[in-house]
């Protein structure tokens, strides 16, 4: 058994989830993204609402990145924290985002340079497909609010501790700057690879990728079969953690391949390089360690995994070390918009 390497995985851990439970509608986070998108730039005008507008020609279309903002009917200056005033986003079905970004009112238009306004803080209602419920965007369970911007000019992105995964977002500006004017622009996953489980011989394949929220895996006929194809990692060595329940983590009952690319191999033949089983961790989690070839990284790769075990074995998701962020968790300054969404439409 090959020493571990005790990889970093805290700070930029995604979790890749198979399958979760799920005690309330957020879910944290799925998949493995390898791109992502902006999103509002690209929605219908029917697709942004408000509380109301302060003006005709800064409407809730109006906050477009590429516009000239959205400004809430608060008649008032901006000398104390305002309340009840919110623009929001309809994506017609969930999206997983990984962060926000705002601007203030865009130099342009008549006699723009009078109208210096944009939102300091602001906090996050979201509300999933089918549900009724607005949620918070929490952090150690408490709401968040999100510091903003400084001057109309900037773009600030701030990055959610976990993916939220949100059909429709409402933003509550909270301090402002002359007006509560601003724009807004959502970074979604575009791109993700994403573990997918085979049950029997007749296999639809489950996966869950920002879709509803589906129990653990538990079924009498085991192997539980897990294939994941277009797995990817800057890293030369990535470790996975199962979770589940009675799961023995061992070679004899988990089994990890990597599909090797083999051009003396027959026509439907796939050979396997194999992931060290390493036991289960202080967490109870299952540690799986992937040393990679040198050709296969940043490459996609095939994985499969197989858990054996009996009646009480579960599988409930896969965590990575793999998954790379968009920006340092918590504000970013964006100096270059457009080169910003260059760089993480494909972050491999
Ligand atoms: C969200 O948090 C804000 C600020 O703490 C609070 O005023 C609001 O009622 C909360 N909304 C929900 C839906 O819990
Ligand atoms: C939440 O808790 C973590 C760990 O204790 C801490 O690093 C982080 O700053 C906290 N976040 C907030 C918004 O308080
Ligand atoms: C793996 O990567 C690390 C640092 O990223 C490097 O120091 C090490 O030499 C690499 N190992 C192999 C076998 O390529
Ligand atoms: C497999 O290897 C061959 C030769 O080394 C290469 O041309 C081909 O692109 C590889 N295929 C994959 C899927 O990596
Ligand atoms: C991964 O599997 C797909 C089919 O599922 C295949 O087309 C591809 O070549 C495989 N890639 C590698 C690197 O084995």
């Amino acid at each position: 058994m090959p020493a571990s390497n005790h990889l970093s995985t805290g700070k930029f851990l995604l979790t890749f989830l198979l399958m979760h439970i799920l005690l309330i509608t957020e879910v944290s986070s799925s998949c493995q993204c390898i791109g992502y998108e902006p999103l509002i730039i690209n929605v219908q005008a029917s697709q942004l609402t408000a509380s109301g507008s302060h003006h005709a020609a800064l409407k809730p279309w109006c906050s477009k990145s590429n516009m000239i903002g959205w400004s809430a009917e608060y008649t008032g200056v901006c000398d104390k924290s305002i309340y009840g005033y919110w623009i929001e986003v309809d994506f017609l079905e969930n999206k997983l985002l990984a962060g926000i970004v705002t601007w203030g009112r865009a130099t342009k238009g008549d006699k723009w340079q009078n109208y210096d306004q944009f939102v300091k803080s602001f906090h996050l209602e979201f509300l999933v497909d089918k549900s009724t419920e607005w949620t918070n965007v929490t952090e150690n369970g408490t709401t968040v609010m999100f510091t903003a911007n400084t001057n109309r000019r900037d773009a600030i992105l701030n990055t959610f501790s976990e993916s939220l995964l949100a059909r429709k977002v409402r933003l509550y500006p909270f301090k402002c700057s002359s007006r509560v004017t601003l724009r807004w622009e959502f970074i979604g996953y575009s791109k993700y690879s994403f573990p997918l489980v085979r049950q029997g011989f007749a296999p639809p394949g489950l996966a869950l990728c920002g879709l509803d929220p589906r129990k653990c895996f538990r079924w009498s006929r085991i192997p539980i079969r897990v294939q994941w194809s277009g797995f990817r990692t800057r890293k030369n060595v990535t470790r996975l953690s199962l979770h589940g329940r009675s799961i023995a983590c061992d070679r004899r009952h988990v089994t990890v391949g990597m599909e090797k690319n083999c051009t003396q191999c027959a026509a439907n033949e796939v050979r396997y390089d194999l992931c060290a089983i390493e036991g289960t961790s202080e967490d109870g989690q299952c540690q799986v360690v992937c040393r990679m070839r040198e050709n296969q990284v940043g490459q996609p790769i095939n994985l499969t995994l197989m858990v054996n075990g009996d009646e009480h074995t579960e599988l409930c998701a896969i965590d990575s070390d793999a998954s790379l962020t968009i920006a340092t968790p918590g504000r970013t300054l964006i100096n270059d918009w457009p080169s910003f969404l260059e760089k993480i439409r494909d972050v491999y």
